[in-house]
């Protein structure tokens, strides 16, 4: 087979990199792809949101699948083309993918479906949602409905940072057309995790559960980011919870969005957090989380080439999608300046040191210039390590972000830390 990953972040070479294992696949294509996957696949140099460009090279050379790393093509309708001229591609279509670009869909259908989730109001009024934050108990989270880089999400404490971030948010729109609604909801106390799920519209296989970690700071200080590290499976989300999940949420989601006759196919990310009354969510996202994506595929056993032929034929055999009994660990690598900015241009060593049987470096901003890698974003590389436990993982992981170095880099020292914290068998 012929394969296309549209993308260019960590996410995306982890795609390809397990891709690059099946041997059913020929040849692989990223599209913009970046220079660390350059060993596993052709870059080609068309940008996500060009949907023809992808189609009119996808017909051209005779692809065979393509997959979708972001969420702006599948909520631009990237699924949508492909199929009408009979390209076979893997992610859910435009009406399906509203699951993520828009926070007031995705709140209005899960109240309607019964799934879990804040108590929350939706204003399309910056008049209004600033009447309601003046009266109203903090804290809270204030959302923009529409896409925002993950960074579309506020927690505040009282009404002046209500009243700033509804202004923010509606009236400077610092995030354009995505702030001209506004989601407003309780804020929920519990420990997050991530569950993705494969679906072909009807059959769920969950994946083992993760856990991101999105602020810049150890002991999640500082802003939010894209995530700073994660690491699988997490010992939060047992197999009965996963269960309760599974029961709760992601079939009640899919078959939901299916009786409205919007067919979710490819990949279903929560985003949860497991309170005292249960585990509830607290975003959808129509696609594989990132950095979640570069620790759970690598602890997927099966082909992942069959899992995605599989949903786009329309039949999931879950039975047969099998885990490895083992533990994986990324560290991400960040430039001076990130989240805010980010320094490009920047020598990085070392990372020649790092490949190895059990530790991959997944790569997301970086490029090449006079022979050498150097940054080229925010996120530059995610160091991922797999062993036998927990602890293995961990060392290892962190034993590689020692052998790289870069002026100005940024990582988090206690990626895992909860883990650790929260038993010492699950070592
Ligand atoms: N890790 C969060 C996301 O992928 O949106």
């Amino acid at each position: 087979m012929k394969i296309l990953v549209v993308g260019k972040g960590g996410r995306e070479h982890a795609i390809v990199w397990k891709l690059a294992q099946s041997d059913k696949v020929n040849k692989i294509y990223a599209a913009p792809g970046n220079v660390g996957m350059a060993e596993q696949a052709e870059i080609v140099p068309i940008e996500v949101e060009d949907l023809d460009g992808l189609a009119n090279f996808a017909a051209r050379n005779g692809i065979d699948l393509t997959v979708v790393g972001p969420e702006l093509p599948l909520t631009l309708g990237i699924v949508d083309i492909f199929e009408s001229k009979g390209l076979r591609i893997f992610g859910p279509n435009k009406e399906a993918a509203e699951i993520e670009g828009s926070k007031a869909f995705a709140k209005d259908f899960m109240q309607k479906h019964h799934i879990p989730t804040a108590r929350f109001k939706v204003f399309e009024s910056h008049f209004e949602a600033l009447d309601f934050v003046r009266t109203a108990g903090f804290p809270l989270v204030i959302k923009a409905d529409g896409l925002a880089a993950g960074k579309g999400a506020v927690i505040v404490n009282n009404p002046d940072e209500a009243k700033a971030t509804v202004e923010n948010i509606m009236v400077e729109r610092v995030f354009g057309e995505a702030g001209s609604r506004l989601v407003v909801e309780d804020f929920l106390e519990g420990e997050e995790v991530t569950v993705m799920a494969f679906t072909d519209g009807e059959r769920v296989a969950p994946m083992i559960s993760a856990q991101d970690h999105k602020r810049i700071g150890d002991g999640d200080t500082g802003p939010n980011t894209g995530g700073m590290g994660a690491y699988a499976p997490t010992n939060i989300v047992t197999e009965n919870l996963m269960k309760q999940i599974v029961e709760e949420i992601l079939e009640p989601t899919v078959n939901g969005l299916a009786a409205m006759g919007r067919i979710y196919t490819g990949v279903l990310y929560t985003g949860l957090i497991i309170t005292d009354r249960g585990p509830k969510v607290l975003e959808y996202n129509c696609r594989f989380g990132d950095p979640e994506t570069q620790v759970v595929l690598p602890l997927l056993d099966s082909d992942l080439v069959e899992i995605f032929s599989d949903i786009i034929e329309g039949y999931l055999n879950v039975k047969e999608i099998k885990w490895k009994d083992a533990s994986s660990v990324c560290v991400v690598l960040a430039s001076r300046g990130y989240p805010a900015s980010s320094e490009k241009g920047i020598p990085i060593e070392g990372l020649e040191n790092c490949e190895s049987d059990n530790c991959v470096v997944f790569h997301a901003g970086t490029a090449r210039g006079s022979g050498k890698y150097i940054t080229a974003g925010g996120r530059v590389v995610g160091v991922t390590s797999v062993d036998s436990t927990m602890k293995g993982a961990l060392e290892r992981a962190y034993e590689c972000v020692d052998r790289i170095s870069f002026d100005g880099m940024q990582f988090r020292r206690d990626i895992g830390r909860k883990v650790r914290n929260l038993s010492n068998s699950f070592l």
